[in-house]
């Protein structure tokens, strides 16, 4: 039996972990934050130290000989190269041109591949979670960024240069808010975790009242998405919008996609899964009005099923592709 490891690279946590070739089992699978601002150099190291972690894990677990470990696949924010495994620009990390890689791969000894953090995620969900059995998938990872993957007729398409399916930075308002990435109104700067936090604060800046100074002992900047979807969960007024309107912004940028590309599956993934139905509902309701009717029948929009895990399992399954190329 043999068996990859997938590392997931997000602006907040690093996600490793093994599975053997069929993709039937996570193994030794671990998180921890990501540090960005302490440099790529740190950030590697961290990364390195996991994977021997797992490998030391999954040993004990299952008794294999290293040589049993074909390779890490690597998912990182982008854009990227592929070609050459290196990181292009990742806006939530700030780094520019960094050979990831072959930094990960020269240090464990092992076969590397490098793509894109929702490209894997996507196709994690596809091959074990809620996008199976998909032939047009659409997936789109909220977190610190807004990612997004696309499947056509069955194959992740990664376009001419490596940057399709970057939704995230697709423009939702063109007068909108400045993004990390240069542009303004892109989806994510309305969308993303932070984002979401930050758009919750200005409310309450202006005087709405609400549970969530409450929720966070007066510390506002400790609002997080997660918990703004707690206290629209407790019905808060305030909080219930901005999810509202997260729902919206999402809405349009989905109903885009579902004229662009008539996927047969759009799956959600990342930490707003938890916010449930308050997303999805009115998220559902707003492709409903701007996609074409067809489109949207053909449809189902989904929360992942993978909560944590779909950027490694899809890291290993991109490895194995790029392997059987
Ligand atoms: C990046 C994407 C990435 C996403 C999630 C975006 O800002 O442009 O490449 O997939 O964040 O990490
Ligand atoms: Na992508
Ligand atoms: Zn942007």
């Amino acid at each position: 039996r043999r068996y990859v490891i997938g590392v997931d690279l997000g602006g907040t946590n690093i996600v490793v972990g093994a599975m053997p070739e069929d993709g039937s089992r996570e193994i030794g699978v671990r998180s921890q934050p990501t540090r960005a601002e302490q440099g790529s150099d740190a950030v590697v190291d961290r990364i390195c130290e996991m994977i021997e972690a797992v490998i030391t894990d999954a040993r004990a677990e299952e008794g294999m000989p290293r040589e049993a470990f074909l390779g890490v696949g690597v998912g990182a924010p982008g854009p990227l190269d592929r070609e050459r495994g290196i990181v292009v620009v990742a806006p939530n990390l700030g780094w520019r041109d960094l050979p990831l890689r072959d930094l990960i791969g020269e240090r464990v000894g092992l076969a590397a591949t490098l793509d894109n953090d929702a490209n894997c995620a996507t196709l994690g969900e596809w091959w074990t979670g809620a996008a199976k059995g998909g032939r047009n998938v659409v997936g789109i990872t909220i977190g610190t960024g807004i990612g997004g993957g696309l499947i056509l007729d069955g194959r992740l398409y990664h376009g001419s240069s490596d940057v399709a399916g970057e939704i995230g930075h697709t423009t939702i308002d063109s007068n909108g808010r400045r993004c990390k990435c240069g542009n303004y109104g892109c989806l994510e700067a309305y969308t993303s975790g932070p984002n979401i936090a930050l758009r919750a604060r200005e409310a309450l800046e202006s005087g709405e009242r609400s549970i969530l100074p409450e929720l966070v002992g007066g510390e506002l900047a400790r609002i997080t998405a997660a918990t703004v979807y707690e206290a629209s969960e407790r019905g808060d007024a305030l909080a219930r919008e901005v999810v509202r309107d997260t729902a919206r912004f999402l809405g349009a940028g989905i109903a885009n996609l579902l004229n662009v590309f008539n996927p047969d599956v759009v799956v959600i993934a990342g930490g707003v899964t938890q916010a449930g139905d308050a997303l999805f509902e009115p998220l559902r309701a707003e492709v409903r009005r701007r996609a074409f009717k067809p489109a949207v029948e053909a449809c189902r929009i989904v929360p992942g099923t993978l909560p944590g895990t779909a950027g490694v399992v899809g890291a290993v399954a991109t490895f194995l592709q790029q392997r059987d190329r």
